[in-house]
């Protein structure tokens, strides 16, 4: 496993278990079995409704807490002051946790002021109640917005990254900027495991189309969160670091033409 480097000098594992979609029993034994395998980074929000679940798997593992980096987000119609503190407190009850080690913004809302988030998650911070504070969906105009804004270190930025979604001005901004990028539905949803491209790649390796779309993402210092509820899937999903893509093949992958954006909301202002 590879870790990014986040810009208080703590670990973030390069490769982590999205959960959206997961639920109850199903949902504590994924991320039951994710921790046997290996995984200790964990993606989960608010709205998702599955933190109970998410906790009842970390703690039916019982997994030291300081080797777990779980992230969770607030929803956007809690982003006042008042209501995102009461959600990082709920999600805390939720998780069974004392802290959380990331919280983001899941999606902006233009009708709250950034600023008053982004104090509130300061508070959190010297609270000791989240480790880092982060951004999800922002483009490189709204991410700019926020750092100028100065209210709090921002951590990462969690969006949609995939081998036909290569959001490069954004990646370039991040890494400039020192926001680690997490890139969200990595395996387009399940489709790119019959992705011609990344399937012919991933025969010269022994490896799948989906392991080379997670593997593209590791090798360009991206973190990913497939979501996986089979087990050979989150193992599948692990065995992407002690093998590597070609220039050549990196080359191929990187001038994808398809550009397919699964996940759009106009709320993002999304400007590729
Ligand atoms: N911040 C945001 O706004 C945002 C938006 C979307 C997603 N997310 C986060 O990102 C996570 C991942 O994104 P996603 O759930 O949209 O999609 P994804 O991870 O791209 O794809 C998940 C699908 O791929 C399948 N899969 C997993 N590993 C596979 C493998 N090795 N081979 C073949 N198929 C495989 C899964 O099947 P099985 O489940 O059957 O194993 C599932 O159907 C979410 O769960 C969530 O935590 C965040």
């Amino acid at each position: 496993m590879t870790h990014l480097t986040l810009n208080s000098g703590a670990s973030l594992p390069s490769l982590g278990m999205g959960t959206y979609k997961l639920d109850g029993a199903a949902c504590a034994r994924a991320v039951a079995e994710a921790l046997e395998l290996g995984y200790t980074h964990f993606d989960t929000a608010a709205m998702y409704g599955n933190e109970t679940a998410v906790g009842r798997g970390l703690a039916e593992a019982k997994a030291p807490r300081e080797k777990l980096f779980v992230t969770t987000k607030v929803w956007r119609d809690s982003l006042r002051r008042g209501a995102a503190l009461k959600s990082c407190e709920a999600s805390l009850k939720n998780l069974k946790l004392e802290y959380l080690d990331l919280l983001l913004i899941h999606w902006p809302n233009a009708d709250v002021p950034l600023g008053e988030t982004l104090g509130a998650f300061a508070e959190l911070l010297d609270a000791g109640k989240i480790r880092h504070a982060g951004v999800s969906n922002f483009t490189v105009s709204r991410l700019k917005e926020a750092l100028a804004l100065n209210a709090c270190p921002i951590a990462c930025n969690q969006i949609e990254y995939h081998i036909h979604l290569n959001q490069e001005p954004l990646r370039a901004f991040c890494a400039e900027r020192g926001v680690a990028l997490v890139a969200y539905s990595p395996l387009g949803k399940g489709r790119w495991r019959d992705d011609e491209l990344a399937a012919r790649i991933g025969a010269a390796h022994g490896k799948s189309a989906a392991q080379v779309a997670l593997r593209w993402l590791v090798q360009k210092g991206i973190g990913a969160i497939p979501k996986a509820g089979r087990r050979e899937h989150l193992a599948a999903n692990l065995d992407v670091f002690d093998w590597s893509l070609t220039d050549e093949e990196l080359r191929r992958l990187d001038t994808e033409p398809r550009r397919e954006r699964l996940i759009d909301w106009d709320v993002a202002a999304f400007e590729e």
